[in-house]
């Protein structure tokens, strides 16, 4: 089996082919960091403009790298959403129209299952039931996930996700953009005890998270004068990472029978987050699964493999089926 997934729901456009032996035969990706780092952060209208230009080449590079004709491939999965609802538009139009002129079937992927079924991309050993920790720049939560198209979301974010808090703090403290990476850059060379930050909902009994009143504390410390931004991005992240170890430690005694802690999203490819969450499925008996940083971090990779095990389970969608802005899993 051998599957064409497209990505294109926020500022990283790209095209994979992968087989349904895990085998990724081509993947190929163009971030968009230059076009928006004047603006300090995604512009919609620049990220579905840069995804028309830049898709059908990288599509043209996938095949060629795997030397092999659309022919050959099985089925198109295309990111159908959530995200911004222009850039998830062109991936899917762009994959519907492959996918009537070479007759083969569509997949539209919900990008978080692309996300969520990433690990098993990465670990062939790992099973259904797992405890996910899905954080990227839009999402933060918890989610059994008991085989796909089988997700029960324990918990989620009252305000920002935890990738949102990370951009906004890289955004409060000059750090530049994409805001995660370089807070955690800066962080390596702070003291993560030298600010006094809050740990939002820590101790509560549902396992939710919250981080808006994290990034109010951050804004009045930078303004304080009194920290280098060093100090205050390694404060930050030793909170951030405090909240979603006492969550997902609460979430772990609510739950029977996972076969693993698993994280992924973009936030996954934090080392301390890793780390920690390492440390607690131990601390646990679990085994701990994080995919690599590029396969955390949005691509089609993910987006090719869910289709893969969409595939396989027998699920395709008419070519009439509408890009979501919103779409919970
Ligand atoms: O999964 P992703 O690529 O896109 C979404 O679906 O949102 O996640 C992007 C988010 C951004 O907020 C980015 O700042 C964050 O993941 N991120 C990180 C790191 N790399 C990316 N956050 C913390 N540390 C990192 N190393
Ligand atoms: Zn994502």
């Amino acid at each position: 089996m051998l599957i064409l997934g497209l990505e294109s729901s926020c500022d990283e456009t790209a095209a994979a082919l992968v087989r349904g032996d895990r085998t990724i035969v081509a993947h190929r990706l163009a971030g968009q960091e230059a076009a928006h780092r004047p603006y300090g952060g995604v512009v919609p209208e620049i990220a579905a403009r840069a995804h028309v230009e830049i898709l059908a080449p990288l599509i043209e590079q996938a095949l060629a790298e795997a030397q092999v004709s659309l022919d050959a491939v099985d089925a198109i999965a295309t990111t159908a959403g959530p995200g911004l609802i222009g850039g998830v538009m062109v991936g899917l139009v762009t994959g519907k129209a492959l996918a009537h002129a070479a007759a083969k079937p569509l997949i539209a992927v919900n990008h978080l299952e692309g996300h969520a079924l990433s690990p098993r991309l990465a670990d062939p050993g790992l099973a259904f039931p797992y405890l996910l920790l899905l954080v990227s720049g839009g999402h933060c939560q918890l989610l059994l996930v008991e085989g796909v198209g089988r997700y029960r979301r324990l918990a989620t974010t009252i305000d920002d996700a935890a990738g949102e808090a990370f951009d906004k703090t890289a955004k409060i403290l000059g750090l530049g953009f994409p805001g995660g990476p370089a807070v955690e850059r800066a962080a390596t060379r702070g003291n993560p005890a030298a600010v006094p930050l809050p740990r939002p909902l820590k101790g509560s009994a549902e396992p939710h998270f919250s981080f808006a009143g994290l990034k109010s504390a951050v804004v009045r410390a930078h303004a304080a004068g009194r920290w280098s931004p060093e100090d205050i991005a390694a404060s930050f992240q030793a909170a951030v990472v405090d909240c979603l170890i006492d969550r997902t430690a609460r979430a772990l005694e609510t739950i029977d029978g996972a076969t693993a802690l698993v994280v992924a999203g973009g936030v996954a490819a934090n080392a301390a987050v890793r780390g920690a969450l390492e440390a607690l499925a131990a601390k646990h008996g679990l085994r701990f699964v994080a995919p690599p940083g590029w396969l955390c971090t949005d691509n089609a990779a993910m987006i090719a493999w869910a289709g893969a095990e969409r595939f396989a389970a027998g699920l395709t969608d008419p070519l009439d089926t509408r890009a979501r802005a919103r779409w919970p899993l």
